[in-house]
């Protein structure tokens, strides 16, 4: 037992060192120095960069679609939606789910716009069943969604989905009815 608490004592102590800004002194060192580059780490052959790039100019992660109309809202306002006249339960079970999630906060759970915040915006959120808006497209919908509009923000973020997004748009329709 003594032998085995010396040997511990040896491990502590050398773990510790006085002299602040000194790296620990490693016992057992093969794992700890190694070729690979942490992630936040500098990148030694470049001095002043961190291993983690931004990626090059122009390219997009797997898997992503980047959003063509972000710029051009007429154009978006004529998007066709890849869900229209769908109303299967999954469809408006996922666009009510994501609308009581991201929207009702501030258009109210039955799009009138009737929500605790409200009284306290300057700018109101725009009525959703209002014959105004009963008139959007549904690209000019999912366009809100997508890329915010005025004073409210875009939900591209919170809602990468695309299909939830126009789920969503199904959903303010049944809404409107
Ligand atoms: C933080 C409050 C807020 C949230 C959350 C919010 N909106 Fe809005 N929305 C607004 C406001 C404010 C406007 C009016 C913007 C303006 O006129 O400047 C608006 C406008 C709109 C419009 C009108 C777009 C147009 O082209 O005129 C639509 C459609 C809309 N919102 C849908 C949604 C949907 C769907 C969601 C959920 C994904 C959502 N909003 C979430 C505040 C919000």
């Amino acid at each position: 037992m003594k032998k085995l608490f010396a040997a511990f004592s040896v491990f502590v102590i050398a773990g510790c060192n006085a002299k602040g800004n000194n790296t620990n002194i490693e016992v057992i060192q093969n794992m700890m120095d190694q070729v690979t580059i942490k992630s936040q780490d500098w990148d030694p052959k470049e001095g002043d960069k961190v291993q983690m790039r931004t990626p090059p100019p122009g390219t997009v992660p797997r898997g992503f679609t980047p959003y063509k109309y972000a710029t051009d809202p007429a154009a978006a306002w004529r998007q066709q939606n890849p869900l229209a006249g769908n109303s299967s339960e999954e469809v408006l079970d996922l666009g009510r789910k994501q609308y009581g999630i991201y929207c009702a906060v501030c258009h109210g759970d039955k799009g009138d716009s009737i929500a605790p915040v409200v009284e306290k915006m300057l700018v109101k959120p725009r009525n959703l069943i209002m014959a105004d808006a009963k008139a959007y497209s549904d690209g000019r919908i999912y366009h809100a969604i997508t890329a915010g509009i005025g004073l409210m923000g875009a939900y591209a973020g919170q809602i990468p989905d695309e299909k939830a997004r126009w789920a969503i748009v199904n959903y303010v329709r049944t809404l409107q009815r």
